[in-house]
């Protein structure tokens, strides 16, 4: 993987003089159209003071699980143990909820402001085991840097 010119590219759309909004439809969009085996890059947040995560800007098919529960799903369990979440495969995940057929792996990384986890950026892969140590920084890059810039409430 390219890293520094995914983080360069990050780094530019960041800057832009647009709507934070924005900012997070053209992450999804490059990360999703960038990197191949991406196949759906997707932003959840905190819903408010709910115990849930709420769907904001995404790139990929629609899906039905706007509103997630902490603990339920890959999603759901981040939002709780505050920790990444790589699954190579989704079939040996139990605690898993299908966004289509066709999804085989997920990586889930937490968004941090002032301590506390607001949010997540979720991509899903067609492929097995598609995840290297480079998508891990790439995306812990990409969730810093959203985190620096964010006006809360986004959602
Ligand atoms: N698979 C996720 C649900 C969200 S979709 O991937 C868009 C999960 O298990 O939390």
């Amino acid at each position: 993987m390219q890293i520094d010119i995914h983080k360069n590219k990050i780094i530019n759309i960041i800057d832009n003089n647009v709507r934070f909004e924005d900012k997070l439809q053209a992450i999804c969009d490059y990360l999703e159209h960038s990197i191949d085996y991406y196949d759906w890059v997707g932003f959840y947040f905190k819903n408010g003071n709910k115990q849930e995560l709420k769907l904001a800007q995404f790139t990929g098919e629609n899906t039905e699980h706007v509103i997630i529960p902490f603990g339920k799903g890959i999603c759901g369990q981040v939002a709780v143990s505050n920790e990444n979440f790589v699954v190579q495969d989704v079939t040996e995940q139990d605690n898993y909820i299908s966004c289509g057929l066709n999804v085989k792996s997920e990586i889930v990384i937490p968004i941090f402001v002032a301590g506390e986890n607001i949010g997540q950026i979720d991509i899903d892969s067609h492929s097995i085991s598609p995840f290297t140590e480079d998508d891990t920084k790439l995306l812990e890059f990409v969730c810093l840097e959203v985190a620096k810039h964010i006006k809360l409430p986004v959602i």
